[in-house]
């Protein structure tokens, strides 16, 4: 009776049909759907996707064609290799020798990437994004704002406006880096895991003394000076079971204008997939939180807007043909995995002089959909997944161009999380007492973003947030 792309799912007396192409969704109730007399009837209301012919799949794969050439919207600036903190997980700082001196990108490198980058092909991309990233760049404050300036000035000859974005663990803000963030209109993300006596558990200095306090008063520093920022917060054993607390925590204290949840890298003392189901899980609970505030969490917002926008997400991440990144060597590539152990990048001098954006790497990185996965072609949730991780899908199967079965469990659990807070959140039930059937039009669907103004808000990293979703009009 239905269309080969509309699955079922249940909960109590209720029923929800959801096309796994189109993402259009249908609630009514197990009994209406049992009754024979009323299926007739049921079949005439119901929108054309979800009747037997069309085979979107098929569709889909010829319209998402387009999509899977290069734009390079975003350069990730990895400027320094060494640090003030010893974060107890930190996947760059726990993997250096002990007396380690590591390199600071040179500045006539990072000013030579940053043009290449900015005046590098445009087509297609309203504005691009630079990220001052790396260990902890306000080490070295003088070379933070001399790549800032080389953006700012770019801007002014070119008449754009670059987004620019630095990530800090917040320590080392004083009123020199306040006077460089106002001058060049820097987006700023500090890293904070929780309370104190959460957060001094993993960010901690060499000596062991936790970082709360000084982040915290440097935060302050930030707010005296009109200056809102964005949290970033791995999510570990020390905090997964206090997220909810943790997002009130952060509203009340820190006034954030987003607030980033990273899931902590897979190690031995962290099973993956179970990890990753509880990570979606606390994090679903910590959005039901933060949309009560307005503020919205990126990582969670990527399940959660294509659903709800019915825009397909394509694609996981923005290395697959959206981003660069650049080591301090001047190496440049993909993603940071990769780059820092040689793979998948090209040296400076060839970006500067024969640019990337046509380099094989680039291309075959932009090819990678989880639409292309046949083992992807029949799961409910191929339109909110993108396939996971790529690094991690070169750990699995020894192929980027695989799904990272890490992120099933969570894109699955996502995706009825979605479909069933949908369902209360319109007060389906009382709905249902009226009319046989409900199905949700945009305004309706929107509910699940709580007082967040998705479709205004202007948030740091906001297009890097949202790569890979796009709309396809199918069905
Ligand atoms: C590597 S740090 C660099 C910037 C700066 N030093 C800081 O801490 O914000 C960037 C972000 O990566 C996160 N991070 C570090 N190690 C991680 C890991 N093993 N898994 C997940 N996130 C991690 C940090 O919490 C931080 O928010
Ligand atoms: S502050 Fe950032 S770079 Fe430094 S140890 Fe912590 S997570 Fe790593
Ligand atoms: S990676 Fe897993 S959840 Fe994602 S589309 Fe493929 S099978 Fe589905």
């Amino acid at each position: 009776m239905f269309n080969k792309n509309v699955r079922m799912f249940s909960k109590n007396d209720y029923v929800c049909l959801y096309n796994i192409i189109t993402m259009n969704t249908i609630y009514l109730k197990q009994s209406t759907l049992t009754n024979k007399e009323k299926t007739k009837e049921l079949i005439s209301k119901m929108p054309q996707d979800f009747l037997k012919g069309t085979n979107h799949y098929e569709q889909i794969q010829e319209s998402i064609k387009p999509f899977l050439l290069p734009k390079l919207k975003t350069l990730f600036m990895i400027i320094n290799e060494t640090c003030n903190l010893f974060c107890k997980y930190c996947r760059y700082i726990q993997k250096l020798p002990k007396n380690h001196v590591g390199t600071v990108m040179d500045k006539t490198i990072g000013k030579g990437i940053i043009e290449k980058f900015l005046s590098g092909d445009n087509t297609g991309i309203e504005r691009k994004s630079i990220v001052i990233f790396g260990t902890e760049i306000l080490q070295h404050p003088d070379l933070v704002e001399s790549l800032a300036k080389c953006v700012r000035e770019f801007d002014a000859k070119n008449n754009v406006n670059t987004e620019l974005t630095m990530f800090t663990n917040g320590v080392l803000i004083n009123n020199k880096v306040i006077k460089i963030i106002k001058e060049n209109s820097i987006v700023t993300i500090i890293s904070i895991d929780g309370p104190k006596e959460i957060h001094d558990q993993a960010r901690i200095y060499r000596s062991g003394k936790g970082s709360y306090e000084i982040v915290k008063k440097n935060c302050d520093l930030l707010r005296e000076n009109g200056i809102r920022f964005g949290i970033s917060t791995a999510v570990g054993e020390h905090n997964i079971d206090a997220l909810p607390d943790i997002i009130e925590h952060f509203v009340k204290e820190f006034n954030p204008i987003n607030i980033g949840l990273n899931p902590m890298e897979i190690n031995k003392d962290a099973p993956k997939d179970i990890f990753y189901t509880k990570f979606m899980r606390q994090s679903l609970k910590a959005f039901e939180i933060a949309r009560n505030y307005g503020v919205s969490l990126p990582q969670v917002m990527r399940r959660i807007r294509p659903f709800v926008e019915r825009r397909q997400r394509i694609k996981e991440c923005p290395t697959c043909g959206g981003s660069l990144r650049v080591y301090p060597n001047g190496r440049i590539g993909t993603c940071s995995h990769f780059v820092a152990n040689d793979e998948y990048c090209i040296p400076y001098k060839t970006y500067v002089e024969d640019g990337i954006s046509k380099n094989k790497i680039i291309r075959q990185w932009s090819l990678r959909t989880q639409f292309n996965f046949p083992k992807c072609s029949e799961c409910e949730a191929i339109s909110l997944c993108g396939g996971g991780c790529v690094y991690n899908a070169f750990l699995q199967n020894n192929d980027i161009m695989s799904p990272d079965h890490r992120v099933c469990s969570h894109s699955k659990y996502g995706l009825e999380w979605c479909i069933w807070k949908l369902f209360d959140d319109i007060v389906g039930k009382k709905i249902l007492e009226i009319s046989d059937i409900i199905v949700p039009d945009i305004e309706m669907r929107r509910a699940l973003y709580g007082k967040i103004d998705e479709v205004n808000n202007v948030l740091p990293l906001q297009e890097y947030n949202s790569f890979g979703e796009v709309s396809l009009n199918i069905g």
